[in-house]
């Protein structure tokens, strides 16, 4: 077997290959059409028996949010199949390790179809996110909830370009990643083939440079019978955030909205006089992390005050990354310290956005404690304000 790019006449088998391991049809022609601007040449790697083709793995280069503001470069794996009667034989793993030593961006990241599949590449989960369901007959703002600005309707002609300018201007939280022009084109697309039409609501308050009003918050969603479903809500403001609220709420032959999801530390239940008509249906994991370049990866984010503590960090798949480093709010650097806590690449990820803290991962067994004053330190330094999220599916 042989790991190697796949030309750009060979992108559509390897898109086929990639659909039927998820037991999905051949992509049709007028599908082809809207779907292949999403095959960005070079991006595709293909694992060869002799000239046939029998898995595919997809990486795109973006950048990702990081605890102290910064945009750090970071590759998107997707579109990771093996083919019918080959799978659980080493192809993965093989595809895998070659497209994560061939990847230039310090971080990695990945939205699973399955739990089980990442952990052994190094992945851990760094976001998590919930599902809620508003009782939408029964829910009344509170007076408290912020008002201001406008909103409306965005032209659907408008609404891609709309979407991504304003996604753009939103994305401050950690675990928030860039997008591509096709992006908003794909996820159309989805919502088309399962028969769903989709609508834009645009938030506008009044804060640009020149006080003109800027379109700061966006509501992406469908009505599917009598229930409303919010594919995607991003905003700048409480006002927009209030707005957007303000205009789901109203539509129109509407029993429940559907988010899919969200940020843990959304205040969503605190906009209404009776709380409960906000339901939790699921807590999940979201964004799944890697380094692929620990000390640069490291670098990338800033750190809380505190001493600074000794990792040492175990990474099989990509050994280069395995050894000491010395983690503090001034300096992160290689060193020959002994570690003083000891984790995978895995659970290194996991801490890196904020999304868990050192000690909740040294109680589960997957950081090893040598030096006990070093968690609370190591607490510290990783701490963030706020609970990450990436909010992008892909
Ligand atoms: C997931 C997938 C790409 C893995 O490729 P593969 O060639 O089967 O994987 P490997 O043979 O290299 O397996 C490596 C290990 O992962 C395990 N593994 C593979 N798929 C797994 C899964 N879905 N859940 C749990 N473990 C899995 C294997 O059992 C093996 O374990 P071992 O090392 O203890 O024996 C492949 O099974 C596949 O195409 N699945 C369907 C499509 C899919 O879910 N893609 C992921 C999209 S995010």
């Amino acid at each position: 077997m042989t790991t190697h790019q796949v030309e750009r006449a060979g992108l559509r088998a390897a898109f086929d290959l990639f659909r039927g391991s998820l037991h999905q049809p051949p992509v049709s022609d007028r599908d082809w059409a809207q779907l292949s601007a999403s095959f960005e040449p070079g991006a595709v790697r293909g694992a060869f028996d002799g000239d046939r083709l029998i898995a595919m793995h997809q990486s795109m280069p973006t950048d990702i949010v990081v605890p102290g503001g910064e945009r750090a470069p970071l590759s998107v794996q997707f579109r990771f199949g093996v083919g019918a009667g080959h799978t659980r034989r080493g192809v993965g793993t093989a595809l895998m390790a070659a497209a994560l030593q061939a990847t230039p961006e310090p971080l990695a990241m990945v939205r699973p179809s399955e739990g089980g599949i990442y952990g052994r590449f190094g992945f851990g989960v760094a976001t998590r996110c919930r599902d809620l369901v508003i009782d939408r007959r029964r829910a009344v703002l509170t007076a408290d909830v912020p008002s201001g600005g406008d909103t409306r309707l965005a032209d659907p002609a408008d609404s891609a370009g709309l979407c991504r300018e304003v996604y753009d201007r939103t994305r401050a939280r950690p675990g928030a990643i860039g997008r591509w022009p096709w992006y908003e084109q794909l996820l159309n697309h989805e919502l088309a083939s399962a028969g769903l039409f989709s609508r834009v609501a645009v938030h506008t308050g009044a804060e640009g440079p020149d006080g003109a009003a800027v379109p700061d918050g966006f509501a992406r969603y469908s009505v599917r019978g009598t229930t409303l479903d919010v594919d995607e809500l991003h905003c700048r403001t409480p006002e927009s955030w209030a707005g957007l609220w303000r205009f789901l709420l109203g539509v129109e032959l509407v029993d429940e909205i559907r988010l899919r999801g969200r940020p843990l530390d959304e205040p969503v239940e605190w906009l209404f006089t009776d709380p409960r008509v906000c339901r939790v249906t699921a807590v999940r994991d979201e964004l799944w992390l890697r380094p692929v370049d620990t000390l640069a990866a490291l670098r990338a984010r800033a750190y809380g005050d505190g001493d600074p503590v000794v990792l040492g960090v175990h990474d099989p798949l990509l050994p280069a990354n395995s050894g000491h480093y010395l983690v503090g709010p001034t300096e992160v650097r290689r060193t020959r310290r002994s570690a003083q806590l000891a984790l995978s690449a895995a659970s290194l990820a996991s801490l890196y956005l904020g999304g868990v803290r050192p000690l909740a991962l040294a109680v589960a067994g997957a950081v090893t404690v040598h030096d006990p004053k070093a968690l609370p330190a190591a607490d510290r330094l990783f701490h963030t304000d706020g609970e990450p999220w990436c909010g992008t599916a892909v």
